[in-house]
């Protein structure tokens, strides 16, 4: 039996996570697995309502989880940062959720906006730094309200924090490639015992102090790993070439704000966040799983959103949890339910919330 923390959240965070839970019901039956689901109502209502964001000691109960299932954060009414920062970044480093996984895998019949590119060219995985750089909030303001204010906001990382999401990055890689040798690869590659490839990206020509740290433990570590082929992005080019040229990309690895801002970039070309989805991965401990979009205000309650998003993350959910057949069936129902909607977008897929979740079950 698996204890799962179910945080819908704020907005249609809810809605999406509901057709999750749907999902998870259904595989419960097929593939003989239990599921706990603990509700936890974090989100911008109750602080409206009560002032209370996630306190130490909720914090300290979601350690008691195997996983953490999660809708969205943020809220209109809500001063921006203050959810953000008191749940959802509280718990990704409450939790030392240090790296945050987001495949970038166009299924098939999904419409993206890049001319000429199909499923074929886009599917690879941008693996985010979680915990540190200039999320960790590092800096301040001084001379507030004068013509000198100084505001500061530093990338810090620590060599740990470096070398554990490196050394994450190219396990993955090379698990990612155990049965078969990643398709980008030339005959003369895999002759060389290439099976991936790990894309570093960065910013060495300007960031010449975090990014010589980074560089310098990527090329450390990529010694152990002779099955994968390094490769070095600054991160504009990177955005180019994720437009240009997806099918060059296997594993990319980040740093955090680098990864934030790329992998929305990512998502739209994947088809748009009503069907990415991503997870804050502890290898040793509780992870968490969400949709990347937001709380989508203006479709909250109207019962329009895409739940795929949700679905998919709790498809990374049981892999994580070593359920590799549940998670496998998951994707192949959400696959055979793309294919009847007309668009991944809310209020365009000729289905609503529900019904959707009802085919993946279905489909199931
Ligand atoms: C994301 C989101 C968050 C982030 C926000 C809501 C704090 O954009 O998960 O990508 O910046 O990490
Ligand atoms: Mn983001």
């Amino acid at each position: 039996m698996y204890k799962i923390g179910v945080i819908g959240g704020d907005g249609t965070g809810p809605e999406v996570v509901a057709e999750a839970l749907k999902v998870l019901h259904a595989v419960e039956k097929k593939f003989g697995l239990s599921f706990e689901f603990t509700h936890l109502n974090y989100g911008g209502d109750r602080y409206i309502k009560e002032g209370k964001i996630l306190d130490d000691a909720e914090m300290e109960g979601l350690k008691a989880f195997d996983s953490v299932l999660l809708g969205a954060i943020g809220h209109p009414d809500v001063k921006p940062g203050i959810l953000e920062k008191g749940i959802l970044l509280k718990v990704r480093f409450g939790l030392d959720q240090y790296i945050n996984v987001r495949p970038v895998k166009l299924y098939e019949n999904v419409e993206t906006p890049l001319k000429d590119k199909t499923s074929e060219d886009i599917d690879y995985v941008v693996l985010r730094e979680n915990t540190g750089g200039i999320y960790t909030g590092t800096g301040g303001i001084t001379m507030k309200g004068t013509a000198h204010e100084v505001a500061v906001q530093s990338m810090v990382y620590t060599r740990h924090q470096v070398e554990r999401c490196l050394r994450f990055a190219f396990e993955y890689t090379k698990k990612r490639h155990l049965e078969k040798s990643w398709r980008g690869l030339t005959q003369d590659e895999i002759d060389k015992g290439f099976t991936g490839k790990l894309t570093l990206c960065g910013k060495t020509n300007v960031l010449t102090y975090v990014f010589d740290l980074w560089e310098r433990v990527y090329y450390e570590l990529a010694k152990e790993y002779p099955m994968v082929k390094t490769d070095y992005a600054h991160v504009d080019a990177t955005c180019m070439w994720m437009v240009k040229n997806p099918e060059w990309f296997d594993v990319i690895v980040t740093e955090n704000m680098f990864g934030d801002i790329i992998t929305d970039l990512g998502a739209i070309t994947q088809g748009g966040m009503g069907i990415a989805s991503g997870g804050n991965v502890n290898p040793e401990g509780v992870s968490m799983f969400e949709p990347i979009g937001g709380s989508a205000p203006k479709y909250t309650g109207k019962n329009v959103i895409n739940p795929l998003a949700s679905i998919g993350s709790a498809a990374m959910m049981l892999e994580n949890l070593g359920e590799t057949k549940a998670a496998q069936a998951i994707e192949n129902a959400i696959q055979i339910v793309i294919k009847k909607l007309n668009s991944m977008a809310a209020g365009k897929m000729g289905y609503s919330t529900t019904e959707v979740g009802d085919l993946v079950v279905e489909s199931l």
